[in-house]
Parts: C-alpha cells; sequence; structure tokens
C-alpha cells in the first residue's frame, strides 16, 4: 500500500490559481503533469449529511438573493461531507467539468485531485463533481465542454437531463410557457 503524503496547506508547485473562463477563480497546470499523478488533496470540515443539507439551503438562499452562493462540499461516504470553504483550502477552487482533466479519489478517506490524463501547462484542472441527479435543476452548468447538458449532475445520469429538458421543451412549444429558473 503506497504511503499518502502528509497533509499540506501550500498550494503545490506544479498548479496555480487564477481566473477561469468556466467560473469564477480556477485551477491550472504550470506546467506539465502525468496522468495519474495525485496533484491536492481537497481538506474540509467533517460534517453529517444533515449539517450538509443545512449549509446548502444557506447557499442557496444567498444565491436566490442574488449573491455567488458557491458550494464546496464535497461528498465523502454515505453518512459525512467535507466542507472545504476554508480559505487555505486551494482545491477550493477547482471548478467541475463534464469532459475533467482530473478526477477525484478518495483515498482511505483523504480526497486527492489527480490527473486523468496529461496535462499541459496553461491547462485548467477540473473534475467531474458527481451531483446527484435530484439536484440537478440547482447547478446550472457552464464547463462548455461537447456533452455538456447544462447542468452540473454525474455522467451517469445526464441522459436523464437531456430527457428533461426534451420534455420541458415540448411542453413550452405547446403551451408557449416555459420553465421557472432553478
Ligand atoms: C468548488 S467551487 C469552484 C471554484 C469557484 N470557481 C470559485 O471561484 O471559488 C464550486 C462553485 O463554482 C461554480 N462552478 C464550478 N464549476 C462550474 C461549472 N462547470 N459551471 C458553472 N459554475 C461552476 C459553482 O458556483 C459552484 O458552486
Ligand atoms: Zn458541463
Amino acid at each position: 500500500m503506497s504511503r499518502l503524503p502528509l497533509p499540506t496547506r501550500k498550494l503545490p508547485a506544479e498548479v496555480r490559481l487564477g481566473r477561469s473562463g468556466v467560473h469564477g477563480y480556477g485551477m491550472f497546470a504550470r506546467d506539465f503533469i502525468p496522468q495519474g499523478a495525485r496533484i491536492i488533496e481537497y481538506f474540509g470540515e467533517r460534517i453529517t449529511k444533515a449539517e450538509s443539507r443545512r449549509r446548502e439551503a444557506g447557499q442557496l438562499a444567498l444565491r436566490a438573493a442574488g449573491g455567488e452562493g458557491c458550494f464546496y462540499i464535497f461528498a465523502l461516504n454515505q453518512r459525512h461531507d467535507l466542507d472545504g470553504s476554508m480559505a487555505w483550502n486551494s482545491a477550493r477552487r477547482i471548478n467541475h467539468s463534464c469532459a475533467p482533466s482530473c478526477e477525484s479519489l478518495n483515498l482511505r478517506g483523504r480526497i486527492w485531485i489527480a490527473a486523468l490524463r496529461d496535462l499541459t501547462a496553461g491547462e485548467e484542472l477540473t473534475f467531474d463533481y458527481g451531483f446527484d441527479y435530484a439536484d440537478w435543476p440547482k447547478h446550472p452548468c457552464r464547463c462548455g465542454a461537447e456533452g455538456c447538458v447544462g447542468f452540473i449532475v454525474t455522467a451517469g445520469q445526464r441522459w436523464r437531463v437531456r430527457k428533461e429538458i426534451k420534455k420541458d421543451a415540448g411542453r413550452r412549444t405547446k403551451s408557449g410557457g416555459g420553465r421557472s429558473p432553478p
């Protein structure tokens, strides 16, 4: 079993933070990063799912009031999540993409972001947030990837979102109305 590095708050040398075309800030490769490299750990406060729902509701309320309402909560296991909103958790800046350059790995209860393929200098690090289908209208996606359904939802469920959107468009054509915004 390979040993994991000790937790560190330092930004790894091979990445930098910067403005992203996807959303707000993002994380970018400074240099070549080989496929499979474990790049950065996603730190967070360990909270129950109930607390997670409470915090999510707070963020949604902020958003409804015109604020940013970013989500930094990461699903850890069946009972717990990680709230990574602390400023020193640089990995919180990694955006979602429907065609991600990285993946998240749960290695003995610690979350790592690892390269899915070779990354060249300047490329944005992204991973699939894997959000549940039930939450799809809450999280619009602007990743711009081919095959993006316009909402952040786990890859295996995107077909259901596509179906919903199609159904909705059909209803709209018939009635002249539209879906109310999420
Ligand atoms: C973990 S943060 C990512 C970093 C964020 N860009 C920032 O500046 O702090 C997650 C939030 O970023 C935004 N985000 C991430 N990926 C996105 C995407 N593909 N499309 C639209 N918004 C995205 C959403 O507001 C989401 O709640
Ligand atoms: Zn997308």
